[in-house]
């Protein structure tokens, strides 16, 4: 079941992306336990074994590669990890404008803050936004003592030793210099520094960075300083943190004290007077970008005087005199050499475009998503194409257009049939309109490998079997493993007697259970066993059967051998079982259809008994037929004094009335408790009958 020794080459293609999911996730459990919990759980050369056999399955499946690929990760080889440094004035970030017209809002806010009026002009500078990672550098008595990363703003790493070897950045100030500086800036890879990296990389036959930013922040993670002294980081200045004494008043001032310090601070700074100016430079530093030798993402424009950026202070993490002027997403233009489909967690097939690589704003992009078939259609995109393609930061590049299309490009077709291995049929679902949604699904549900763990999740939710012990992450910890796997409902019952089996390698001596947490799930998954109908229904996890609607098939159908005769009914076509679920109220056709698909899924019918045959399921309670209240739509609103809101629902369905959230002409009764507000008068105003809560107790006796 668990592939980590079955070897790469003999993994098929739904157990490679099952394989590729396990290692991404155990690589991030690993790098959490040693760069944020300074406490690595496994040696560095099994940390190694994970990423290279990760790898391996990327560079025989690169289309399942993830977005998150722990390849793409600038990691640090496991070994001891950085203490921690708490900033004596918190490192904020700053707010974005994407548009000129939200830099006047941002200048215009500060005059009103000030109480000045726009034409009494107020200076800012306006500098390169620069895509590297934030450094505070503390100096006392003129030495370099410290250094940290920005972390969460509060606390960050110590990562002294390593800045300690940039050689831009001075280890003493001069003379005069006050006591105690902390000089805050960019730590930067220049794009020339970071192309000889990777082309050393892959001379070496290693893994290339994916871009200089990340690249640098992992330099600088390097417990051995000198590699980071081998990897050229650089740095500019612009703010400041702790300072003894200022030695100067306004923002551009403390630049040019920064660099009679020694620091390189950076050319493009202007200090501007008006909007316009702003946005004048922000356009001429947007048309400098591609030829500048580092990597930036906008513009930051700040308040020049000090006691004004004091006066104007902060929100809650971001300054008020200082604003990011975003640039726009970077376009580029490639070939898409495929169109391959992936299946969701939840089944949806979204179509990937794969390009031919290309470099956008240092990234090297291979994949776009393209969303749907309508959304290909709409681009009018064929296999073969020169496309226009835009990253707009960390999010996944997208397919804007066709720039050009050779005779021989060839018309994509949507599949018709899922690529997992189930061969299922993809289904498109009708939105509530009856119209044909976009989406298009694997119809395999609780045996499709990618829906698998999801559909498990969905079954032991609060609302479905709601196991104590036995939650999402337990799911995570069972379905990848090796003794005690969960990969369909029924192994949730299954699993102490397998436990038993299991002879030393027991469930109680694991890491993370002992005696009486292993014992005390067991207790839970017995007590499961026992499970109201309605349920069970709902723990199926079927498209659109909801709580609701799992509590009317219930309600209606009375016993689960009913429910499943006439499920399997729909699914053979028998039109007079499907029109007597149509029939019943608050079902449509989508449900219908849904659980017709369902149950004509071999594999989906196997589970269902393989499941079924491990509990006892109890009968629905028929609802009253002769009750006062039988077939009225209630609605209860205000505070309720004797009953809960719950328990008020579960009453009036059991005497059966029809339970709705808000007042409408439909409406038979309202029961309404202290403070009652609109839906009070609208049923004044549509004249429903209106009662208290005692009034509701008389009436259903
Ligand atoms: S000023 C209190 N100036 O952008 C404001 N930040 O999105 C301090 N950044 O965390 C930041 N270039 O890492 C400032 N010229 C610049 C910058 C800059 C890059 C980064 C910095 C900050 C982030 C906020």
């Amino acid at each position: 079941m668990i592939n980590e020794t079955k070897p790469v080459e003999a993994l098929t293609e739904p157990e490679a992306k099952a394989e590729l999911e396990r290692l991404a996730a155990e690589i991030a459990r690993h790098d959490e336990a040693y760069h944020r919990q300074d406490a690595p759980i496994i040696a560095d050369a099994a940390y190694d074994a994970l990423k290279r056999r990760n790898l391996a399955i990327e560079e025989r499946f690169p289309h399942l590669k993830l977005a998150e690929s722990p390849s793409e990760k600038v990691g640090a080889p496991v070994a001891e990890g950085f203490g921690k440094i708490t900033h004596r004035v918190p490192m904020l970030s700053l707010d974005n404008a994407f548009s000129d017209e939200d830099v006047r809002d941002f200048v215009h806010a500060i005059y009103r803050f000030l109480g000045q009026l726009p034409d009494n002009s107020i200076a800012l500078t306006a500098e390169p936004k620069i895509d590297g990672l934030s450094m505070s550098i503390r100096y006392e008595d003129g030495r370099l003592v410290s250094a940290a990363t920005r972390g969460d703003g509060t606390t960050g790493e110590n990562v002294t030793a390593n800045v300690r070897t940039i050689s831009e950045i001075p280890n003493t100030l001069p003379e005069g210099a006050p006591s105690v500086v902390e000089v805050r800036g960019e730590v930067y890879m220049a794009k020339e520094d970071f192309l000889a990296l990777n082309a050393r990389m892959a001379a070496e036959g290693k893994q290339t960075y994916v871009n200089p930013r990340n690249t640098a922040a992992g330099s600088l993670r390097q417990l051995d300083a000198s590699v980071t002294a081998s990897r050229k980081l650089r740095f500019f200045a612009y703010s400041w943190g702790e300072m003894s004494e200022m030695p100067a008043d306004t923002q551009h001032g403390m630049i040019e004290v920064f660099a009679a310090w020694g620091f390189p601070v950076n050319p493009l700074t202007k200090r501007l007077g008006s909007i316009e100016a702003l946005i004048d430079h922000y356009n001429e530093i947007g048309l400098a970008r591609a030829d500048l030798p580092y990597d930036i993402d906008g513009v930051v424009y700040k308040v020049d005087r000090l006691d004004l950026q004091e006066r104007l202070g902060f929100r809650s993490r971001s300054p008020r005199w200082a604003i990011a002027h975003k640039f726009p997403a970077e376009k580029a233009s490639t070939r898409l050499t495929a169109i391959d489909i992936q299946v969701g967690r939840t089944g949806a097939l979204t179509p990937v475009a794969r390009l031919e690589p290309i470099t956008v704003g240092g990234v090297v992009v291979t994949n776009a998503t393209l969303h749907n078939a309508e959304e290909i259609e709409r681009l009018g995109v064929r296999i073969g194409d020169m496309v226009q393609i835009q990253r707009a930061g960390d999010v996944i590049p997208q397919v804007l257009g066709v720039v050009s299309s050779p005779e021989d490009a060839v018309q994509f077709e949507f599949p018709k049939i899922c690529p997992c291995d189930l061969k299922t049929p993809v289904i498109r679902e009708e939105t509530a309109g009856g119209v044909e949604g976009v989406i298009r699904r694997c119809s395999g549900e609780f045996a499709c490998p990618f829906q698998r763990k999801e559909h498990l999740k969905h079954f032991v939710s609060r609302k479905a079997f709601d196991i104590d012990g036995l939650g999402e992450k337990q799911i995570e910890f069972f379905y990848d493993d090796s003794l005690l796997p969960i990969r369909q409902p029924a192994d949730i019952f299954t699993l102490k007697a397998r436990d038993e089996a299991n002879g030393l390698q027991r469930l109680k001596n694991r890491e993370g259970y002992g005696e009486t947490s292993a014992q005390k799930l067991f207790d839970a998954i017995d007590a499961a066993r026992t499970v109201a109908l309605d349920r069970l229904i709902f723990s199926l996890g079927i498209r659109h059967v909801g709580e609701q609607t799992a509590k009317t098939l219930a309600r209606a159908y009375g016993t689960w051998d009913a429910v499943h005769e006439a499920a399997l009914a729909i699914a053979s076509g028998d039109t007079a079982a499907i029109d007597e679920m149509d029939a019943l109220d608050d079902i449509g056709p989508a449900v219908v259809e849904a659980i017709g698909r369902f149950f004509g899924e071999k594999h989906n019918i196997e589970m269902v008994d393989r499941l079924t045959g491990q509990l006892t399921i109890l009968e629905a309670e028929k609802p009253a037929q002769d009750s006062p209240v039988a077939g009225l739509t209630v609605v209860f609103t205000g505070s309720l004094e004797k009953m809960t809101r719950e328990e008020a629902k579960a009453m009036a369905e059991r005497l059966g009335a029809k339970v709705a959230g808000s007042v409408s002409k439909k409406t038979d009764i309202l029961v309404a408790g202290p403070g009652a507000g609109s839906k009070l008068t609208k049923a004044q105003e549509l004249g429903v009958r209106t009662m208290d809560e005692d009034g509701w107790f008389e009436l259903v006796g």
